[in-house]
């Protein structure tokens, strides 16, 4: 852990590691044991349920992963809208902050999550106040601590992702949202078309938040962005440094081969992308848990 954050051991067991709180989080924290904590939990089976941890790529999450500063400042406003009345908010998968320090330059009293202590560094360096090392899987929150949850590109992540989302609904009063692709990145799907044809299938963990909207109906969804361009050579990139975590499990012979074939094909080119912002009420997502429950038992 870095020097720069302090670890709070009042309210909570010391082995908890909460980054740098102010006091309006510590009357959210509930006890915790250490097992809170683990990257990988026990399913109700007894098997162990996956999640990805970002540190391999913290130092360059930002560089490859950043919207242009005028597309960012427009989605946090559209974000901010749909957040009006609520003052209370968990980023679930916070990372380095990226929505969490404009949203907490708003004014919003917000506490980020994540499994990757790297990723809180970043966020940390960058200002965001209230972070603390948690799996969204076993939150250290009281019921209904917090407004609203917001949660970005975490979701696909999380093999059992229900349980996420059932911690999500337990922290909080009112609604989840989302900041998603409106469609899937095409470089990607060629990415996965080229590894296909050379015998390795993709394994996909969790859900996207784009792929829960067709079976949770949200409360809103708003296109935010709307084809906003995006140069093929910068996402080259990023694939090239392996930066998407759908490629961490792909051999790097096999990585750079299908680079050659997919800088072969879309060099050069421009493709455009769609930015949605989906909000889903908290008891909806609830009656949703529940029925799922019912429906596999
Ligand atoms: C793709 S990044 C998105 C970060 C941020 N939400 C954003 O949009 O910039 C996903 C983040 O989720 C975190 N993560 C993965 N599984 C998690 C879990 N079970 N609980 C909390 N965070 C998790 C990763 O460590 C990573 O920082």
């Amino acid at each position: 852990m870095s020097q720069g954050l302090r670890v709070i051991h009042s309210a909570i067991p010391a082995q908890c590691y909460i980054y740098s709180v102010s006091s309006f989080v510590t009357h959210l924290l509930k006890g915790l044991s250490i097992f809170n904590l683990l990257v990988g939990s026990l399913e109700d089976g007894g098997g162990i349920a996956l999640t990805v941890s970002f540190d391999r790529v913290a130092h360059i999450f930002d560089k490859t992963r950043g919207l242009p500063p005028h597309i960012m400042k427009k989605l946090v406003n559209a974000l901010t809208a749909e957040l009006k009345g609520c003052r209370t908010i968990l980023d679930a998968g916070v990372g380095t902050g990226r929505f969490a320090k404009p949203l907490q330059n708003k004014g919003f009293d917000l506490v980020g999550v994540d499994i990757s202590s790297k990723m809180l560094e970043r966020a940390h360096q960058k200002g965001v106040k209230n972070l603390c090392l948690a799996d969204a899987r076993h939150l250290p929150f009281r019921d209904l601590s917090f407004d609203a949850t917001i949660s970005n590109h975490v979701l696909h992540l999380i093999e059992d992702w229900k349980a996420a989302l059932r911690e999500i609904t337990r922290v909080t009063r009112s609604i989840l949202t989302s900041t998603t692709y409106g469609s899937p990145n095409p470089l990607r799907e060629a990415y996965e078309e080229l590894l296909k044809k050379r015998g390795f299938e993709q394994r996909r963990l969790g859900i996207s938040e784009a792929e829960l909207k067709s079976f949770i109906q949200p409360l809103r969804f708003m296109v935010a962005i709307t084809n906003m361009p995006v140069n093929v050579d910068k996402t080259l990139a990023m694939f090239d440094e392996k930066a998407c975590s759908h490629q961490w499990d792909v051999p790097n012979h096999v990585h750079r081969s299908v680079m050659k074939d997919l800088r072969a094909c879309f060099a050069g080119k421009i493709y455009y992308r769609d930015v949605q912002i989906l909000v889903w009420k908290t008891e909806t997502l609830k009656r949703y848990l529940k029925m799922s429950n019912t429906s596999s038992s």
